[in-house]
C-alpha cells in the first residue's frame, strides 16, 4: 500500500470516541510512519520524555489530551477529590521536559478550566477540559499560519534561509513555526533555497526537518550543525528563521542545542536572526535567559545513538543540554501571531501582550 505523505498526518491529536492521544512516533521518522495511541498517563509521560512527540507547541498540545484523558478516569464524589487528583496528573506530565514553556501554558490553561466551573459537576468539568483540549490544538493552527503570514513579509522570492532543529509541522499542529513562512512562500511560488541544520545529537534537521520540506517539495539542502558558517560566508543564507521552547522577558530565547552558534555566526555575517515564537512561548514571568531551566539528558544520544557501533571511548565524561539560549543582541526580531517584536524587546513583547489581551476581550 502506497504510504501517504508525512504532511497529511496528524503530528498529535485526539480521538475522541476511543479516549487516546494519537500520535506520530518521531523517533521512527523519516524511515518509518508509525502511529502510537496512547491511553495512560505515563504512556503519555513516557511519549514527551523519548521525544515521540515534541517540538513546544506539540507537548503543549499533548499535555492538554493527556491531561484531560487523565481527568475523565478520575472517581470523585466532589469537587476537592477531584481538583486534588487533577493537579497529581498535571504536575506528573509537567515534569516530563522542563524547558519548552508551552507544556506548563497549556496545563495551566486547563487547570484554569477546573478552578472556574468549580460549581459543576464533575462530569460537566470534564466535557470543558474536553473542548478546550481541542481548542488548544486548533488555535495552534491559527497561530502557525499567522506567524507565516509575518515572517513571510520579511523575506522574498528566491531568499536562502537557514533552520535550526524541527520547528515545523512535526512540532506543531500544523504549518510550524519557522517553516510556516517556508510553506506559505511556497504555495505563492517564492523558491526559496532553505538550508536545515542536521541538529545534533538527535538529528531533528535532518530525519525531521529535511523530511517534511522534501516531502513538501520545497527546494532543501540538508548540512551539518558546523557547516552554517560556511553557508553564510559563501552569501547563500539572507534569513535565519528557528524556533523556540521558552523567550524571556529580554528577548533572550532558548532553543535546541546549537541554535546560539547559528545567531553568533549570523550576526557576524550580517544575517537577521528572527525567532518565530506563538505568544504561548513567551515567559513573561522570566525576567532573563539565565533563569531558564535547561534540560539535560542521557550520554547514551551523543556517545552511541544513532551509530552502528558507539562512537566514544566506555567511561568517557559527557555533557548533553537538549537547548541553548541565544542571546537577545543577536536577535533581529521575535515573529508572534500578534506580530513582529523587535529591539528592545522588554518594550515590544509587552506590547505583544496588551495586543493579544485586546484581541481577546473583542
Ligand atoms: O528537543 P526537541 O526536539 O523537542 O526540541 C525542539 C526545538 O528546539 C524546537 O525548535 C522548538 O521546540 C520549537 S518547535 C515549533
Amino acid at each position: 500500500m502506497e504510504q501517504k505523505n508525512i504532511l497529511n498526518y496528524d503530528t498529535v491529536s485526539l480521538d475522541s470516541e476511543k479516549g487516546q492521544l494519537v500520535i506520530i512516533n518521531q523517533t521512527r521518522l523519516p524511515y518509518d510512519i508509525e502511529i502510537l495511541r496512547l491511553n495512560t498517563q505515563k504512556q503519555v509521560w513516557d511519549a514527551i520524555y523519548r521525544l515521540e512527540v515534541r517540538g513546544a507547541p506539540a507537548i503543549g498540545i499533548a499535555g492538554a489530551i493527556g491531561v484531560y484523558l487523565a481527568a475523565k478516569e478520575i472517581k470523585a464524589d466532589n469537587f476537592e477529590e477531584f481538583y486534588s487528583e487533577f493537579v497529581k496528573a498535571k504536575d506528573y506530565l509537567d515534569s516530563s521536559r522542563p524547558t519548552a514553556v508551552n507544556l506548563s501554558w497549556a496545563l495551566n490553561r486547563m487547570e484554569k478550566i477546573v478552578l472556574d466551573n468549580k460549581d459543576k459537576s464533575v462530569a460537566e468539568i470534564v466535557e470543558l477540559l474536553h473542548k478546550e483540549a481541542v481548542e488548544i490544538k486548533e488555535e495552534d493552527t491559527w497561530v502557525c499560519k499567522t506567524i507565516g503570514e509575518y515572517g513571510l513579509s520579511l523575506v522574498k522570492p528566491g531568499d536562502g534561509l537557514l533552520t535550526h532543529c524541527n520547528a515545523g509541522q512535526l512540532a506543531t499542529s500544523k504549518y510550524g513555526t519557522a517553516t510556516a513562512p517556508m510553506y506559505l512562500g511556497y504555495e505563492k511560488g517564492y523558491n526559496f533555497r532553505v538550508f536545515a541544520d542536521e541538529t545534533r545529537p538527535l538529528l531533528q534537521g535532518a530525519r525531521l526537518t529535511a523530511f517534511e520540506l522534501h516531502s513538501a517539495g520545497i527546494d532543501v539542502t540538508l548540512i551539518c550543525d558546523n557547516m552554517a558558517s560556511s553557508v553564510m560566508k559563501k552569501g547563500w543564507i539572507d534569513a535565519v528563521f528557528v524556533g523556540c521552547d521558552r523567550v524571556a522577558v529580554n528577548g533572550d530565547t532558548a532553543n535546541k542545542v546549537g541554535t546560539s552558534g547559528v545567531g553568533i555566526i549570523a550576526k557576524y555575517y550580517g544575517v537577521p536572526m528572527y525567532i518565530c515564537a506563538p505568544t504561548s512561548t513567551i515567559d513573561m514571568n522570566c525576567p532573563t535567559g539565565k533563569e531558564i531551566h535547561i534540560e539535560e539528558r542521557p550520554a547514551e544520544e551523543i556517545t552511541e545513538m544513532w551509530y552502528k557501533e558507539r562512537m566514544a571511548p566506555d567511561g568517557v565524561k559527557t555533557f548533553n543540554p537538549a537547548f541553548d539560549v541565544t542571546d537577545h543582541e543577536c536577535i533581529a526580531g521575535i515573529i508572534t501571531e500578534y506580530g513582529i517584536a523587535y529591539p528592545p524587546f522588554e518594550e515590544s513583547l509587552k506590547a505583544i501582550f496588551e495586543k493579544k489581551a485586546q484581541a481577546k476581550v473583542k
